[in-house]
């Protein structure tokens, strides 16, 4: 697989106005990233459909943070694949930890969304991670294991091609996080490896898995390198555009000299 993923999800922070000016900014910035470096956003929802007019002409993937699984109903405040497959969007990405942990979503729930997003031709990035007491309990691998077990249930093994993982230990995450160790990193993915290519025959092995939780400007080359780390989930690092140039410029160098 050559294919890299790096992408940021802007959780609550940009509006529409500071949103478009990022994304004319990453415009340019990515016409000089190689095309073996697939670039995506994930804006908030308010600002959708005016960044997918700006996206559209460029190779930035669009992302939206959340969906619900139905295509219409009573479901007060929530979005609906048929609405985003409107706007043209790409990328879900579902069961991110602060999803979970806030508005109580669980592996079923996400595996509902995972099937829909299909259905629609929307590529989910489903968002797995385990807590700090799994981890001191030793009990990672095994949340995990069923955290993909239970999120990629009654997937085909054609229907598994398109989808990606995001790595993401909650105890990594967001300001008070502390970033993964690149050994611990790489045990984890290639677990990972090991149950997706368990899980599904033929598309097993070529699931993009991505890293995510604390990545910056001092960290990022650690993980890249590493086999089973097919791209990055970048949050506050990516967040405004010289630092994500900076990262960009770096890593195509890195990758391409
Ligand atoms: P962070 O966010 O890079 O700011 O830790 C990562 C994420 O929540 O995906």
């Amino acid at each position: 697989m050559n294919k890299i993923w790096i992408g940021t999800n802007w959780k609550m922070t940009k509006t529409i106005e500071e949103g478009l000016s990022y994304t004319e900014d990453l415009k340019k910035i990515a016409e000089n990233v190689s095309s073996a470096i697939e670039l995506f956003i994930i804006p908030s929802y308010t600002a959708l459909v005016s960044i997918k007019e700006l996206t559209s002409s460029s190779r930035i993937h669009l992302g939206a943070q959340n969906m619900h699984w139905e295509d219409s109903g009573p479901y007060t405040g929530e979005i609906s694949p048929r609405m985003l497959d409107e706007i043209g969007i790409d990328i879900i990405e579902l069961g991110h930890s602060e999803r979970r942990q806030y508005y109580n979503e669980n592996d079923e729930d996400i595996n509902k969304k995972v099937l829909a997003a299909l259905r629609y031709g929307m590529k989910p990035l489903i968002c797995i991670g385990e807590n700090i007491e799994h981890k001191s309990n030793n009990i990672s691998k095994e949340t995990l294991a069923s955290q993909l077990k239970v999120c990629l249930k009654g997937l085909t093994d054609e229907q598994a091609r398109n989808v990606m993982i995001a790595y993401e230990p909650v105890w990594a995450i967001g300001e008070k996080g502390v970033p993964a160790d690149a050994g611990y990193v790489a045990e984890i993915h290639t677990y990972l490896r090991k149950t997706l290519e368990n899980l599904f025959d033929h598309s097993g092995s070529s699931i993009p898995l991505l890293y995510g939780g604390s990545v910056n400007r001092e960290n990022f080359l650690n993980y890249i390198d590493i086999t089973d780390v097919n791209g990055l989930f970048i949050g506050r690092s990516a967040w405004d555009t010289d630092s994500f140039r900076e990262i960009l410029e770096r890593l195509e160098k890195h990758l391409y000299g």
